[in-house]
């Protein structure tokens, strides 16, 4: 039996280069050594404000960059989270559960509060809830995530400690957070202490995965880095040139020493323009099938419903059982 893998997007902003380096390619790899579900957080969206017209175009746009990075439908489960009802009612259960205390401590919930202050919601509280629930429905056994969701799984697996003194053992599975290397983090390009956001309001800040070639070159050549000129892998000092060394390095597989020779004697610029170039060719085959894609809306329609149709009924057992649990009595079909 293979092992249970799940990780999601929220639909907000647009997916990076980092989304891609430090989540996404791995994916792709786990594909075929694992039983793999993926989804767009599209509810999760909806705890910040969205236009109703843009949520929708990104909620195709994101799944037919996930299909244009490599996934493949075929392999994987993948799906969007409010095609499947079940993560809001057993969401909903979980809500029951959960203290507020435990809420509040969540670092990412201050955060927003701070950010958003004028809509502060329940949604933007409860959030961890149906991130727990989108778990627990598919029993997982590993979920990858970035760092800034280690405690939204910490949460998930307390929700499940929870169930089981009020309700007794036997129905989720304890997932495991799978927090990558620390090396697939992508930086910002212009302020390289903050991590590659896909929810950036400056666009500078992030390489998209639909960028067009040119933005991706300009965005590459006006990445902040210091004023010396020697290319060294020197993360405290040269911390903008660290995050397009390391760029490079995930893209290429040379290691910070194969560069740093390969760039003796010479200038930031002359590796400026060579990253431009691995970037844009990585990225321009994604680009065309993605533009492919989206010319197409009855297909990813047709892919959506088919993916949330798996999803759907590999969840039905756990929400069943979670009924049955609790004694609520569900419809007879
Ligand atoms: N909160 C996650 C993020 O912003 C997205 C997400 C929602 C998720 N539900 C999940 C990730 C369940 C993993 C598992 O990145």
């Amino acid at each position: 039996m293979k092992k249970t893998i799940l990780s999601g997007s929220t639909v907000t902003g647009n997916l990076t280069l980092g989304n891609y380096i430090g989540a996404i390619s791995n994916w792709t790899k786990l594909q075929n050594e694992y039983d793999c579900l993926y989804f767009l957080a599209d509810l999760h969206a909806l705890t910040v404000q969205q236009d109703p017209k843009i949520l929708k175009d990104r909620i195709y746009s994101f799944y037919a960059q996930y299909l244009a990075l490599g996934l493949d439908p075929q392999k994987n489960t993948i799906f969007v989270q409010s095609q499947v009802p079940y993560h809001t009612e057993l969401s909903w259960i979980l809500t029951c559960l959960t203290p507020m205390g435990y809420l509040n401590r969540m670092t990412q919930f201050k955060e927003k509060a701070e950010r958003h202050v004028k809509n502060v919601n329940a949604g933007l509280f409860t959030y961890p809830v149906l991130m727990a629930a989108d778990i627990l429905l598919y029993q997982v056994d590993m979920v990858p995530v970035g760092e800034d969701q280690r405690q939204h799984m910490e949460l998930a697996r307390d929700i499940v400690g929870f169930w089981e003194n009020r309700y007794g053992p036997g129905i989720f599975k304890l997932p495991e957070a799978y927090v990558g290397k620390v090396g697939a983090r992508i930086m910002s390009l212009q302020d390289p202490s903050k991590k590659m956001s896909k929810s950036d309001d400056n666009e500078k800040n992030f390489i998209a995965i639909i960028d067009d070639p040119k933005v991706v070159e300009k965005k590459i050549k006006s990445a902040t880095t210091d004023s010396d000129t020697v290319v060294k892998y020197d993360l405290e000092n040269k911390a903008g040139l660290a995050n397009l060394m390391n760029i490079y390095s995930v893209m290429t597989g040379k290691s910070f020493e194969e560069i740093e020779k390969l760039y003796e004697g010479k200038m930031y610029g002359h590796l400026k323009v060579d990253l431009a170039e691995i970037v844009v060719s990585t990225l321009t085959p994604v680009r065309e099938k993605y533009l492919d894609l989206m010319k197409n809306q009855d297909y990813l329609d047709k892919l959506m419903n088919e993916g949330a149709m798996k999803a759907e009924a590999r969840s039905e057992a756990t929400l069943k059982k979670v009924y049955e649990a609790t004694g609520l009595v569900p419809r007879k079909r």
